[in-house]
């Protein structure tokens, strides 16, 4: 559902990214125009110093090939919140797009410096990461500010230290979060009120100044249906990729052995979703079996949790498969498949991280006894 919505008003807004990557880069890119008073600043980690000097070049699939320039690059969360050119008055948006984590950091922690820069309740916050049950964490923290959970179709990756393609797809859904059910109380109305507007602003800058077709509004409950909407092709496809050996999602389909397991798993998410918000999912949300004919399309697609368990990182596995199950089966639904999942992957992973640590501890021995020789 795509509401208008008009900022006539020729205030400052100040935009914080926290999280220089694929996604951050592209959206703090699209938003960021001085020249209509809106201006996006970065927070880095391992990019910091190519950003801070020459910015951030996109090469997108849909905009052509560009160079953004942040208002300001920070090299991390407490330079930004201790910085003396940041807004006096905090930011109107904290912007989340680092890897959701829950089991290595949590997010709400580490950026409260930079919602406490602001006057209690004053700075909304917008995640645009994969999972569900993301929210949870930062609507405890912050009871007042306003919190909104984006879902995003795009493909996009960095190729190298400041360096962002965008291979395909710019969607952006948006919802505001107040207690995750709609706004029950008189507080969470308030909040979800409040959550609303931002939602609508954040619309209007995407699509008037970012050109994007499809950054879309919804309400809380429509939001979290899209979320457990991309559960359905994430808690499936992610995790089989890794433990099928490595295949994309195109190979998978096509294989008859694996499209009845991730139809499987997709179904599980299709009944337990309704369970879970009280409503069926909406008709106009693609089925398992659409989903999978069109994924014979997506060739060379590769989840990013096989990218990462390629690479050796953490997986976002505690918000795509731990969370799905945990929260179901608090509202008396069990997952199988993805509690299958889930189990092996965490083991895996277990495995993989024990072992990296035992080499490291057993190479610093071995340097050790090769200094004292
Ligand atoms: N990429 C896609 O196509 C895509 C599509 C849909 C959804 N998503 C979701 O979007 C979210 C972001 O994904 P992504 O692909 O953009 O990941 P990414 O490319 O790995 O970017 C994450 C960035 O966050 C930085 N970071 C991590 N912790 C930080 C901290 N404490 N302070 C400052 N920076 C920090 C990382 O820095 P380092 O490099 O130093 O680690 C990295 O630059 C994920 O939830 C993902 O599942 C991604």
């Amino acid at each position: 559902m795509i509401m208008e919505y008009t900022n006539n008003s020729c205030r400052p807004i100040h935009i914080l990214f926290v999280g220089a990557g694929a996604v951050g880069c592209f959206y703090a890119s699209r938003l960021h125009h001085p020249a209509s008073n809106i201006h996006v600043s970065l927070v880095c980690r391992s990019n910091y110093s190519i950003i801070a000097k020459s910015g951030v070049t996109l090469k997108t699939h849909t905009f052509g090939d560009y160079q953004f320039k942040p208002a300001a690059v920070y090299s991390s969360i407490s330079d930004a919140a201790t910085s003396k050119e940041a807004p006096a008055e905090g930011w109107d948006y904290v912007v989340v797009t680092i890897k959701a984590l829950p089991d290595v950091t949590d997010d709400s922690m580490d950026i409260e410096p930079l919602i406490k820069r602001a006057p209690t309740g004053k700075t909304c916050i917008l995640l645009i990461q994969n999972g569900v049950g993301v929210e949870e964490p930062h609507r405890a923290r912050f009871p007042s500010n306003p919190l909104i959970s984006a879902v995003t179709i795009i493909s996009a990756e960095q190729i190298s230290q400041g360096v962002v393609r965008q291979n395909r797809w710019t969607r952006i859904s948006m919802g505001t979060y107040s207690d995750g059910l709609g706004g029950k109380t008189w507080e969470a109305k308030q909040l979800n009120e409040r959550g609303n507007q931002c939602v609508k602003e954040l619309v209007h800058l995407f699509t008037e100044y970012g050109k994007l077709r499809d950054a879309e509004f919804y309400d809380e409950i429509s939001n979290q249906h899209v979320r457990w909407h991309k559960i359905c092709i994430n808690a499936s496809m992610n995790p089989s990729a890794v433990l099928s050996g490595g295949i994309g999602n195109a190979d998978m389909v096509m294989d008859p052995e694996l499209r009845m397991h991730l139809k499987g798993c997709m179904d599980e998410v299709f009944k337990a979703a309704p369970a879970i918000l009280g409503t069926p999912f909406p008709e106009k949300l693609a089925k398992p079996d659409l989903i999978l004919t069109s994924s014979e399309r997506n060739k060379g697609g590769r989840p990013s949790m096989l990218i990462d368990w390629e690479a050796g990182r953490p997986m976002e596995l505690e918000v795509i498969l731990g969370n799905p199950v945990r929260i179901a089966r608090r509202h008396g639904v069990e997952m199988p498949r993805l509690q299958s999942l889930y189990a092996l992957l965490k083991s895996a992973q277990g495995r993989r991280d024990a072992e990296k640590a035992s080499k490291k501890v057993l190479e610093q021995e071995a340097l050790k006894v090769k200094s004292t020789l």
